[in-house]
């Protein structure tokens, strides 16, 4: 039975009392391998367990009420692992984008593509791309798929772009700004993420939205994401709520941070 025909409350976490909804998340969806591995089990077996957990942050996010949710599932980087791992893991795509669209689209969540969709297979690409034309009009929730992506190549293509511009005479170079380059890059229009979320026991980004994450606050944990069920969502959504979020200013009490 999938999640948005369970019964109401069955294996959902407590309702949480929130004070401060991120309004956009971003996940690192790490440690499949490893938490396969430990089971003795193959490490695509993580993968698609990992699958699981992504329904589950996507129900916990439509029920809070978070605006943006966005997904690290291939890095530019992960291209260096075995040719059969990033086969099973393109297979999981397709499959997973074919199987969930409707499901997903009937809960009226807009899936965007972030990443290059150059490098993936024809048939990949068209899946995405039909993933994000049947549900581009939906507005409740943006489930933004991380798929070949680099925060770096993302800066990289923006200043080509805005280069392009200045060359070709339509932008004045004293025009070129923070928005500007925000305009650019694949999350344009959306809000920055408060809150990003990285199981698995790494404490770094990984080339993750490393322009959008100036000011977003960091829960890291050492759970392996298929063992990141939507309690321990709620608890970084809680843990979240208690940030004072300065942005470089002074709290209430007009002490400095
Ligand atoms: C994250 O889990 C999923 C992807 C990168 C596709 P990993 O595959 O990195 O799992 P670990 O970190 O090796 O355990
Ligand atoms: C980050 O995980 C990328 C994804 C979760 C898709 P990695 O497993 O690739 O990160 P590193 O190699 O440990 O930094
Ligand atoms: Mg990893």
């Amino acid at each position: 039975m999938s999640w948005w025909t369970k019964k109401k409350n069955e294996g959902k976490a407590p309702k949480a009392s929130l004070t401060t909804v991120p309004q956009h998340v971003a996940i690192i969806m790490d440690g499949n391998g490893r938490w396969a591995q430990k089971k003795g089990m193959p490490r695509t077996y993580g993968h698609s367990v990992g699958v699981d957990r992504v329904r589950d942050a996507v129900e916990v996010c439509l029920e809070t009420g978070v605006s943006y949710l966005t997904l690290y599932a291939f890095s530019t980087e992960n291209w260096r692992r075995p040719q059969e791992e990033v086969n099973v893991l393109m297979r999981l795509f397709q499959e997973v984008m074919s199987r969930e669209t409707p499901k997903l689209h009937k809960n009226q969540v807009r899936i965007k593509i972030i990443g290059l969709k150059d490098d993936l297979s024809p048939a990949l690409v068209r899946q995405l791309e039909e993933s994000e034309r049947i549900t581009a009009q939906n507005t409740r929730l943006t489930l933004n798929l991380a798929l070949n992506y680099g925060g770096r190549s993302e800066i990289a293509t923006a200043v080509k772009k805005i280069a392009q511009g200045v060359q070709s005479g339509t932008i004045d170079i004293n025009a070129i700004d923070e928005e500007m380059i925000s305009a650019n890059i694949f999350t344009a229009g959306q809000a920055e993420p408060d809150l990003l979320i990285r199981p698995g026991g790494e404490w770094r980004i990984s080339n993750f939205l490393v322009w959008q994450m100036a000011y977003t606050d960091f829960y890291f944990s050492e759970l392996y994401w298929p063992e990141f069920g939507p309690k321990e969502m709620i608890k970084a959504f809680e843990w979240f709520a208690k940030r004072e979020r300065r942005f470089g200013g002074i709290n209430k009490g007009g002490q400095p941070g």
